[in-house]
C-alpha cells in the first residue's frame, strides 16, 4: 500500500497512530533544528516535521526536497504545539520516521497557490500544474457534482442516457461545422456534431421516450467567455409531451441542481415572451435581477426641434435609482462607453431628478421643466434618480439600451452573484430574416414547430410566426434552449420551403430524418442545457473555461498540446488532401 491515509484526513483523534502518506511538497521551512514540510494531495495538506535531534539523516534529506517533489513518508501523528485553524488538519503534524522521494520535480513556472503569480497563457501552457491549484480543483469538483446530480435526477425520472455518434453529417444548428476527413471514403468528410439534435429525434421515433445525454458538442464559431469550440450539453428529449411538460420537467431539474449542489432554493421561474423581453429589456436573455425596464418616450419627446430625437425611430429611457449621485465625470465616462464601437450609440442624453423636485437635463435647451416632468412621470423616476435616454432605429437602440442597462446594473451593484433570477423566454419567432442571403433562417433549428394558432401566417406573413421554442435564462445568461418539434411531414416540408431548400436539398441533408418520420414519429420535444454555463453560474465566474479541465484559448488553440497543428504530408496524402500550394511545413 502506498498510503494509509490522505492528506486532508488526519485529526487529533488519530494522535499516536503510525501512518504513511504520499503527495507533493507544497513548501518546506528549514528552522535549523527542525524542518517543516507541507505535503499536499487532492484532499488537503498535512504538516510533516523532521527533527535533527531524533534523526539527523532524515533532516538532511528533507532539506533537499524541492517544491512539487513527489514523496512518501511514514511517521507518527502528533498534536501540534501551534495549531493552524485555517486547515482541517491544523491540529496535528506527522513526526517523520521514513522518507522516500518517489519523483523529483523541476521548479514549477508559477506558484501552486490559490493566488498564483502565473499569468493566463502560462497557466494554460502548464494546465496540468494549474489543475493542482485549489480554485481550479474546486471548479472541477463542482462540475462533477452537477453532472452526478443531473444523472441521478434524470435516472429517477426514467430518462435513459444514450450515446450518439461524433462522426456524423452536418447538423443544422447554425454555426460552422468542424469537419473530419475520411480516409476510407476519399474526398469525403464527417462533421462533428454541433448537437445530437437529429439523433435524439430519431431516438424518439425508436420509442426511447425519455432520453438524455451529457455530451460534447462542437461549433466553429467566434469565441467568448461563455463559448468554447467544444463544450458540453445536457441534452434531453421527450415524446408525448407538450411545451408545458418540458418546462415543468426541466424547471424541476434546475431547481434540483441548485438545491442538491448549491443548497439554494431557486425562486419560481418567471416567464416572459420573446416579444416582451425585446420590448422591455432589448435582449432575448434579460437579467431580471434588477428593474430598469425600458420606457418608450418617443411620442413625448418628438416635435420639440431637437433633431436627434425628431429623426429617431424610437427613443428609450431607463431610470437609474439613486443615479443622481453620479458625478458629471462619471456620466461622461458612461457616455464614452455607449459610444464605443461594441455598443455603437451616437451619444447619451440624461435628466437628473433633483431632491428639491427640479430637473436638470443635458437637453435643457429643448425641454422645459414642464416637459421634463412628463419624462419623469412616464419613467416613474423619483427625486435622487437619473433618467438615461438613447435614440435611433428601434432594434439598434434596443440593443444599445440593453448594453447600457447591464452596464448601469454593474455600476450600481445590482447584479449580485449570490442572487439567482431564472426566467423562461417563450414564443420565439420561428424564422429570422437574413439580410445577406435574403432569405429566412430558422431561429432555433428547422425542426422547431410553429405555434398552432400561427399556422395560417406561414402562408401570409412567415416572419410573424411564433414557435414553440423556449430558452432558460439565469441572470442574463442563456443556459438552455429547446423546442417542440415538427412531427408532421407536411409541416416539415413547408418549413424547408420557407427556408429556401429545394426538395432535393432537403432530401440530401435531412432525408434520413424525413424517412424516419414516415414510420410513426410520436409528438416530441426537448431542450439542451449548456453544462459549462451551468457550472460557471454555480461557481460564480464569468468564464466557462474555468470549469473545463483542458479548455481552448480565445483563438481556439490548446496551447498546452499546441493544437491545431500541421500534419505530415504522408497523412494528408492518405486522406486525399494533398493540394499544390498548400502551406505545409
Ligand atoms: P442551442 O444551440 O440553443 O440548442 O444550445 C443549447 C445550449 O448550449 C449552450 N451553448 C454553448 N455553451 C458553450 N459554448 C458554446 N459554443 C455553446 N453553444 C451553445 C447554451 C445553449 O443554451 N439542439 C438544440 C437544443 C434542442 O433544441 O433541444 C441546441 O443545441 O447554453
Amino acid at each position: 500500500m502506498y498510503r494509509s491515509h490522505r492528506n486532508g484526513e488526519l485529526r487529533l483523534t488519530d494522535a499516536n497512530k503510525e501512518v504513511t502518506l504520499c503527495g507533493w511538497v507544497q513548501k518546506s521551512r528549514d528552522l535549523g533544528g527542525m524542518t517543516f514540510v507541507d505535503l499536499r494531495d487532492r484532499y488537503g495538506i498535512t504538516q510533516l516535521v523532521f527533527n535533527t535531534e531524533t534523526n539527523e539523516e532524515l533532516c538532511k534529506q528533507a532539506r533537499s526536497l524541492g517544491r512539487e517533489y513527489v514523496i512518501q513518508i511514514s511517521g507518527i501523528v502528533k498534536e501540534r504545539s501551534s495549531k493552524n485553524a485555517n486547515i482541517p488538519t491544523g491540529d496535528i503534524e506527522i513526526e517523520i520516521t521514513k522518507l522516500d522521494i518517489l519523483n523529483e520535480s523541476k521548479t514549477p513556472p508559477f506558484t501552486i497557490e490559490d493566488k498564483t503569480d502565473g499569468g493566463d497563457e502560462l497557466r494554460m501552457k502548464y494546465r496540468y500544474l494549474d489543475l493542482r491549484r485549489n480554485p481550479v480543483k474546486e471548479n472541477l469538483i463542482l462540475r462533477h457534482k452537477i453532472g452526478l446530480a443531473t444523472r441521478n435526477f434524470m435516472n429517477n425520472l426514467e430518462f435513459l442516457e444514450i450515446e450518439t455518434p461524433f462522426l456524423i453529417k452536418s447538423t443544422p444548428e447554425g454555426a460552422r461545422d468542424f469537419v473530419v476527413p475520411s480516409r476510407m471514403n476519399g474526398g469525403q468528410f464527417y462533421a462533428l456534431p454541433q448537437s445530437p439534435q437529429t439523433f435524439k429525434q430519431l431516438l424518439m421515433v425508436s420509442g426511447y421516450d425519455r432520453y438524455f445525454q451529457i455530451v460534447k458538442c462542437f461549433r466553429d464559431e467566434d469565441l467568448r467567455a461563455d463559448r468554447q469550440p467544444e463544450f458540453t450539453q445536457i441534452d434531453c428529449e421527450m415524446a408525448f409531451v407538450e411545451q408545458e411538460d418540458i418546462l415543468q420537467t426541466f424547471e424541476g431539474l434546475i431547481k434540483n441542481l441548485f438545491a442538491e449542489v448549491l443548497k439554494v432554493e431557486l425562486p419560481e421561474v418567471e416567464r416572459m415572451t420573446y416579444a416582451d423581453a425585446m420590448k422591455n429589456y432589448g435582449s432575448d436573455k434579460p437579467d431580471i435581477r434588477f428593474g430598469m425596464k425600458f420606457n418608450y418616450i418617443t411620442e413625448l419627446v418628438k416635435g420639440k426641434d431637437f433633431k436627434i430625437f425628431d429623426e429617431a425611430e424610437d427613443i428609450i429611457a431607463i431610470t437609474v435609482k439613486g443615479g443622481n449621485s453620479l458625478t458629471r465625470k462619471q456620466i461622461d465616462k458612461i457616455t464614452d462607453y455607449v459610444k464605443t464601437p461594441q455598443v455603437g450609440a451616437k451619444g447619451l442624453i440624461y435628466c437628473r431628478v433633483n431632491e428639491d423636485g427640479s430637473y436638470k437635463s443635458s437637453v435643457d435647451k429643448f425641454y422645459n421643466q414642464e416637459e421634463l416632468a412628463k419624462w419623469v412621470d412616464t419613467c416613474n423616476a423619483k427625486p435622487g434618480d437619473l433618467i438615461m435616454v438613447l435614440s435611433g432605429d428601434t432594434t439598434k437602440v434596443q440593443s444599445q439600451m440593453n448594453d447600457l442597462r447591464l452596464h448601469m446594473g454593474d455600476m450600481m451593484e445590482l447584479r449580485d452573484g449570490k442572487v439567482f433570477a431564472p426566467l423562461w423566454v417563450l414564443d420565439f419567432p420561428l424564422l429570422e430574416w437574413d439580410e445577406d442571403s435574403e432569405r429566412f433562417h430558422a431561429m432555433h433549428h428547422p425542426f422547431t414547430s410553429p405555434k398552432k394558432e400561427d399556422f395560417e401566417l406561414l402562408n401570409t406573413n412567415p416572419g410573424a410566426v411564433r414557435a414553440n421554442a423556449y430558452d432558460l435564462v439565469i441572470n442574463g445568461v442563456e443556459i438552455g434552449g429547446g423546442s417542440i418539434r415538427i412531427h408532421d411531414k407536411e409541416v416539415q416540408s413547408r418549413m424547408f420551403d420557407l427556408l429556401g431548400f429545394t426538395k432535393e436539398e432537403a432530401e440530401t441533408q435531412f432525408g434520413f430524418l424525413m424517412n424516419a418520420f414516415e414510420y410513426g414519429a410520436p409528438p416530441h420535444g426537448g431542450i439542451a442545457f449548456g453544462f459549462d454555463r451551468i457550472c460557471s453560474i454555480f461557481g460564480g465566474s464569468e468564464s466557462i473555461r474555468d470549469y473545463i479541465a483542458f479548455p481552448k484559448n480565445n483563438s481556439g488553440r490548446d496551447v498546452m498540446i499546441d493544437a491545431p497543428a500541421n500534419v505530415d504530408e504522408a497523412q494528408l496524402e492518405e486522406l486525399g488532401l494533398k493540394f499544390k500550394n498548400m502551406n505545409i511545413s
